[in-house]
Order: structure tokens, then C-alpha cells, then sequence
């Protein structure tokens, strides 16, 4: 059976980007020109899940609005004839199926995931989470769904990050797999929801990249509140990984070395502004130039 299901929960309050998400939504903050929910919802569709649930809550009308048609605007633009802003403005019309339910109680990450149950149904499914872009020039989505497809259970993302960072994450520990060729596909031996530095197993850290079998959702619904009295999918694997096969257990990491964002964070998001910007064929020469000139000016 081949994935088509994309999950992306998007009900967080983004308390670190306050005030600008006041009132609009930290998912639909502009990077560059697109909002960093496009980015993920692109990514979903360019590993082939044309079927994206979003999960939102109050205040998230926006989000709905994106991706939905603007007819006044639309025919503003034909009537001028600006079909390249006319296409901008369908591209995320047109990107995928995107449905929305909404999470209703802020109870964690685990319980927003829980809230796909019905409509994902008893097929494996991808969890995107917003605040993590990943540069699209690095593959990471693909080859976990290929790995869930060859050893079935669930699999997540893992990076390397600095043993002060470990604290932010939630931490994995691991152990190679017999017989494979490539280091990076492991075999997770336990997790923890943002240990303390000194009782993290690792320093590699769950980012937001996930593919979930769904016998994920009944251990959810059996998963009691954990670290910050909210119900964690971290903890949730971590009884799908004890699990036999045959139910859905076993969770497999992979370690991802490519280029990735966290646009939940204001420096990071700065990064991610600049170094996007600066790829971009329309603005990145232009750029690049002041970029430069500005940074030698600047005392670092
Ligand atoms: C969530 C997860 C955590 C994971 C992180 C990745 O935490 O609970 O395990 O490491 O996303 O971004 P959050 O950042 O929502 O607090």
C-alpha cells in the first residue's frame, strides 16, 4: 500500500513569536513570500501525499483561507491580465486535498495527532510538523516513507544537535540495524520527551518528520498526560516501539543530515529568511550583493 495521507498539526499557540502571532497564526509568517505552512504542505506533496489534514484551532482562520480560492482577487488579476501573480495565487489552491479539523483543547502534540484518527483510518500516515522546514534540495520525507514501506511499524527523524539543545526535543536513543548498508537507518531502543542534558541517551533529537503506523492512534488514546502535563507523541512511540510487528510496533530513526529550520524560533527563522532568499533565482543575486556589502560594513 503506498502513503498518500499527509498530518500536519498546526494548533500551536507560537507564544515565541509573540506579538506578531497576536492574531495571525506563526504557520502563515512569511518566509520570504510564501507562508511556512506552503512550504510544508509542498513538501508533502512532493513526496507523493496529495492528501493533507491540517490540524488547527481558534484563531487559525487564516490558515483555511490560504488555501483556499480568493475569486474577487483571481478576476482582479485576469482582468489585468497578471498571470504570473494569478498563478502565485492558485498555487496553493491547487496544491493538494487539504482538509482541516480542529484540536478544540491545547492537550499536546500527541492529542493533535489523535484528532486524525478518523480521517486517516488504518493506513500508515506522515506527520509534518510546521515549525520544522526542511530545505527541499535534501531529501529526508522520501526515504522514510520507502523505509516504512520495506520494515513496516513507524519512523522518525532524528539530527545531531548540541548536548545544551538536547533539552528542546525530544531524544532518541539507538542501535544499529543487523545487515544494513546505511548507517543512518537505526533502530530506536528508547525515547524521551526534552530530558534534562545529563539524563538525555543521545544527542540526537526527533525533528518534525514522522511516519506513523496507525495502531499509533489506540496508544494514543491509552497514553496518559507526560512531560508538561500534555499527551506526548514522543511517549507514544515509545510503546509503539516495545510492540510486537505484528500490531504495528517498532519504531526505526533515521538520522537526517541535510539542511533544516526551525521557523518557530527567531533566530533560526532569520536563517532560513536569508538563506532561502538568497537561493532564490529572482531575488538572490540582488541580494546576495547588498547581503555582502551589508555584512562587511556590520561589526559581527
Ligand atoms: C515537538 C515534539 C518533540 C520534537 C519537536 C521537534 O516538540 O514533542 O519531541 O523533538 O517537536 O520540533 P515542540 O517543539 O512542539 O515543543
Amino acid at each position: 500500500m503506498t502513503i498518500h495521507k499527509a498530518v500536519i498539526p498546526a494548533a500551536g499557540l507560537g507564544t515565541r513569536f509573540l506579538p506578531a502571532t497576536k492574531s495571525t497564526p506563526k504557520e502563515m509568517l512569511p518566509v520570504v513570500d510564501k507562508p511556512a505552512i506552503q512550504y510544508v504542505v509542498e513538501e508533502a506533496v512532493a513526496a507523493g501525499l496529495d492528501d493533507v489534514l491540517l490540524i488547527t484551532g481558534r484563531s487559525k482562520r487564516t490558515l483555511a483561507d490560504h488555501f483556499d480560492a480568493v475569486p474577487e482577487l483571481e478576476a482582479a488579476l485576469e482582468a489585468k491580465g497578471d498571470t504570473e501573480r494569478l498563478a502565485k495565487v492558485r498555487e496553493s489552491t491547487e496544491l493538494a486535498n487539504v482538509h482541516f479539523v480542529r484540536q478544540g483543547q491545547p492537550r499536546g502534540l500527541g492529542h493533535a495527532v489523535l484528532q486524525a484518527k478518523h480521517h486517516v483510518g488504518d493506513e500508515p500516515f506522515a506527520v509534518l510538523l510546521g515549525d520544522d522546514l526542511i530545505d527541499e534540495r535534501d531529501a529526508l520525507l522520501t526515504p522514510m516513507l520507502e523505509i516504512q514501506e520495506r520494515l513496516g511499524g513507524s519512523v522518525i527523524a532524528l539530527l545531531e544537535v548540541p548536548a545544551e539543545q538536547i533539552s528542546s526535543y525530544g531524544c532518541a536513543a539507538i542501535e544499529p540495524i543487523d545487515g544494513t548498508q546505511d548507517a543512518d537507518t537505526v533502530r530506536i531502543t528508547g525515547l524521551v520527551e526534552k530530558p534534562p542534558v545529563d539524563e538525555a541517551p543521545s544527542n540526537l533529537a526527533i525533528i518534525g518528520r514522522y511516519v506513523l503506523h496507525p495502531a499509533v492512534f489506540e496508544v494514543l488514546e491509552n497514553t496518559a498526560p507526560g512531560r508538561g502535563g500534555e499527551i506526548q507523541l514522543t511517549d507514544a512511540l515509545a510503546t509503539l516501539m516495545d510492540m510486537p510487528a505484528e500490531q504495528g510496533g517498532g519504531v526505526t530513526g533515521v538520522v537526517f543530515r541535510g539542511r533544516r529550520y526551525d521557523t518557530g524560533d527567531r533566530l533560526d527563522y532569520l536563517k532560513a529568511v536569508v538563506r532561502i532568499a538568497a537561493d532564490r533565482p529572482d531575488l538572490g543575486p540582488d541580494f546576495k550583493e547588498w547581503l555582502a556589502g551589508y555584512v562587511a560594513g556590520a561589526e559581527v
